[in-house]
C-alpha cells in the first residue's frame, strides 16, 4: 500500500483473506436510566424492559463529539492490535450522525495521525458497521490495502424527539472500532456475507430533512438545510427484522454448509431483546450463545455490533477461532449478515 489510499498491490495467494484482529470502544460518561426517562415522558422501567430489554443508555454531552468518541475507540483498537496509526491504509466510519455532513472520518484520521490512511464515512443506519466491515474486506481481500479500521459510531440522542416516548427510550450513543488486516485465504475471517436494501420501505424509519424554504433570488427558492427528529413505525420495523434477519442468516449458513449448532456466537444488531430472542429461537441457539448488552446501552445504531464484540472479547467470551453469525438491520430499509471468525491479535 502506498500513501493515502493509493493502491499498489494486486491480489496474491498471501492476501485474499481478511482477519479480524482487535477492537476497542468508547462511551459517553452519562448513563440515563429508564426511571429517569419516566420523569420526562409517560413511560416506565417495566414497560421499556419488557418490550425492549433496555435498562439504560448513554447520552453524549456537548463536549463528547462523534469525532472524540470514534477517535477514542480507534485508539483502543489500535493499542490492542499493537499497531501504530501510520500502519493504517483505510479508516471507514459507519455513522448516520456525523459531526460534519461532509464527513467525520477525516477528522478521526487527523486526530489519530493516521497519515497513510484514506478515511471516509459510510451511511447505512444500523446496518452501517456490517456494511463497512464488508466494504473494508473488499479492499483487503483484493490485495489493494493491508490494514484498516472499521468504526461504528452514532449519537442518535442528538436526533431523537425527547418528547416522543416511542423512540427516545430506544436509542443511545457510543462508538467502537475493529482493526482488520489482509491475511492468507486459509485464515480468512469474513467467511460469507449478504447485503440488502429496500428503499420502497424507507418511510418506516427516517431522520429526514425538514422542508423549510428560503427565497434566495427572484424566482429561486432553496431549501434550508436541517433535519427532523427520528420517526419510526415500530411495529413495521419489528416485523421486518424478525422476517429478514433469519432469512439472511439462513442463506449464510446454507451457503457455507454451516449448522447453527456450529456457531459460537449470535451477534445481532442490538435493537430489541425480543428480536434477539426470536432470531435465536428460529435457529435453536441457546441464550448463553446470544450476545446482548441492550440492558446497559440500548440501540447505539452503527455502534452496537462492534461495541458488543469489544465487550465480549474483553471479558473472554469471544476467543480466537470463534465462529460468529452477525446481522445488522435498520433504516433504509437496509439489512445484511456476515459469518465471521474472530482471529485476535497476531503473536
Ligand atoms: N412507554 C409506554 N408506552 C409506550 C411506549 C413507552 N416508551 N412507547 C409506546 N407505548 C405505547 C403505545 O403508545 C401504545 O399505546 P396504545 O396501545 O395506547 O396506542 C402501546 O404502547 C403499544 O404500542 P406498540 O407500538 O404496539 O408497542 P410494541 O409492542 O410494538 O413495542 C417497540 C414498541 C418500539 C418497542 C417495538 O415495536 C419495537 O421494538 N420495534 C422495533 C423498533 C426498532 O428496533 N427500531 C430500530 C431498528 S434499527
Amino acid at each position: 500500500m502506498g500513501t493515502n489510499g493509493v493502491a499498489v498491490a494486486g491480489s496474491t495467494a498471501e492476501t485474499n483473506g481478511m482477519a479480524l484482529i482487535a477492537c476497542g470502544s468508547a462511551l459517553p460518561a452519562i448513563s440515563v436510566s429508564n426511571q429517569q426517562l419516566s420523569e420526562r415522558v409517560d413511560t416506565s422501567d417495566e414497560w421499556i424492559r419488557t418490550r425492549t430489554g433496555i435498562g439504560a443508555r448513554r447520552v453524549a454531552g456537548p463536549e463528547e463529539s462523534l469525532t472524540l468518541l470514534a477517535t477514542q475507540a480507534a485508539r483502543a483498537a489500535l493499542a490492542h492490535a499493537g499497531w501504530g496509526p501510520e500502519d493504517l491504509d483505510l479508516i471507514l466510519l459507519a455513522t448516520s450522525s456525523p459531526d460534519d455532513l461532509f464527513g467525520t472520518a477525516p477528522r478521526v484520521q487527523g486526530a489519530l495521525g493516521a497519515t497513510n490512511a484514506v478515511a471516509f464515512d459510510l451511511t447505512a443506519a444500523c446496518s452501517g458497521f456490517l456494511f463497512a466491515l464488508i466494504t473494508a474486506g473488499q479492499y483487503l481481500r483484493s490485495g489493494t490495502m493491508r490494514r484498516a479500521l472499521v468504526i461504528g459510531a452514532d449519537q442518535l440522542s442528538r436526533w431523537v424527539d425527547w418528547n416522543d416516548r416511542t423512540t427516545c427510550v430506544l436509542f443511545g450513543d457510543g462508538a467502537a472500532a475493529v482493526a482488520v488486516e489482509a491475511c492468507p485465504a486459509g485464515e480468512n475471517g469474513l467467511l460469507a456475507f449478504r447485503m440488502r436494501s429496500d428503499g420502497s420501505r424507507h418511510g418506516c424509519l427516517t431522520l429526514a430533512q425538514t422542508a423549510e424554504q428560503q427565497p434566495v433570488l427572484s424566482g429561486v427558492t432553496a431549501q434550508l438545510g436541517g433535519f427532523s427528529p427520528i420517526r419510526m413505525n415500530g411495529q413495521e420495523v419489528y416485523k421486518f427484522a424478525v422476517r429478514e434477519v433469519p432469512a439472511v442468516l439462513n442463506e449464510l449458513l446454507e451457503a457455507t454448509g454451516t449448522a447453527a449448532a456450529d456457531l459460537n456466537w449470535l451477534l445481532l444488531h442490538q435493537a430489541n431483546q425480543r428480536i434477539l430472542d426470536a432470531v435465536a429461537d428460529r435457529f435453536a441457539i441457546p441464550q448463553e450463545r446470544v450476545l446482548s448488552n441492550l440492558a446497559d446501552y440500548g440501540n447505539t445504531s452503527a455502534a452496537t455490533i462492534p461495541l458488543m464484540l469489544d465487550e465480549a472479547v474483553k471479558d473472554g467470551r469471544v476467543r480466537p477461532g470463534d465462529l460468529i453469525a452477525s446481522s445488522g438491520f435498520g433504516a433504509g430499509l437496509s439489512w445484511g449478515g456476515a459469518l465471521l471468525r474472530w482471529a485476535g491479535p497476531r503473536g
